[in-house]
């Protein structure tokens, strides 16, 4: 039921996240229970998940979008895809989503769902069963992607699951672009280590533990992910990208999960 979460937080900010089907991925009966518990992670945690899920999921779709005007034949990798929308949004030549295996069969059932009824559009996407975590399965990942792309161009997504795995993988997590020999682009959200104190995310951390997530989380620095990604690495925070897509900062950085999008074009103009 957490997984959903994100989605209702998509769901809710509709043109500031521009993820129409945000809301299908949640099954129809469980959206009034997704809804409840998003109030209640509001009320216990942070009210603004709406914002900052939107705001970081906008900015990777319009990434994305700009790499596909630019080069249309590119094949979209998204590694802990969850219940992310971005084959279905965007007319990539093919896809790859990685996840672990139970969240790989809920996706490929609620696609073929959703493709089917005609809701989502019938795309080119691949689901793959994988361990970030595990440097075995981040070679096979790489290898399928290798044989995928074909020489293709490769966008690579690490949305929201860097925090969420030990140190020494997120950071082979965040390279692993360069492994698939053809990325162009690499966009990854993670938490500062500067913001590891944070209020909220203390908060997030018990009510997740309530619920039986794990509480061990990594964080990175902007510096690692220069040395990670290349110094031309964009890096933006939440106040960012509210300046960037409101014009203005409606919520302080103190006030809400401190996720950062990092993207990095190397082979971009500057
Ligand atoms: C917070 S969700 C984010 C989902 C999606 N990227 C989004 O932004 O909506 C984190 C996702 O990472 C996946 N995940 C967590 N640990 C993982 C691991 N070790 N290997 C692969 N996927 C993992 C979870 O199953 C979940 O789908």
């Amino acid at each position: 039921m957490t997984a959903y979460l994100v989605n209702e937080s998509r769901a809710r900010m509709p043109e500031l996240a521009e993820d129409g089907l945000a809301a299908a991925w949640i099954p129809d009966g469980e959206r009034g229970a997704v809804r409840a518990l998003w109030e209640e992670f509001a009320g216990a945690v942070y009210a603004h998940d709406d914002l900052v899920v939107s705001l970081r999921g906008r900015f990777i779709a319009d990434t994305l979008a700009d790499v596909l005007r630019e080069e249309p034949e590119t094949v979209l990798v998204v590694c802990g895809a969850g219940f992310s929308s971005y084959p279905w949004l965007l007319p990539f030549a093919a896809a790859l989503e990685v996840d672990l295996p139970d969240m790989v069969a809920a996706k490929r059932r609620r696609a073929a769902e959703l493709v089917a009824s005609g809701v989502a559009a019938d795309r080119e996407v691949r689901h793959l069963a994988a361990d970030l975590g595990s440097a075995a399965d981040r070679e096979r990942l790489a290898a399928r992607v290798r044989e995928l792309a074909a020489g293709r161009p490769v966008a690579y997504v690490a949305e929201g699951v860097l925090f969420y795995l030990p140190d020494e993988d997120a950071r082979a997590v965040v390279r692993l672009g360069e492994q698939f020999g053809t990325t162009n682009v690499t966009a990854v959200s993670y938490w500062p280590a500067a913001a590891a104190g944070s209020r909220v995310l203390a908060e997030q951390r018990d009510w997740f533990l309530d619920r039986q997530v794990p509480a061990d989380a990594s964080y990175l620095t902007h510096h690692q992910l220069t040395e990670l990604l290349g110094p031309t690495v964009l890096d933006l925070g939440p106040e960012d990208l509210q300046r960037r897509y409101l014009g203005r900062v409606d919520v302080a950085e103190s006030e809400l999960i401190p996720e950062y999008v990092a993207v990095a074009r190397p082979g971009a103009a500057a």
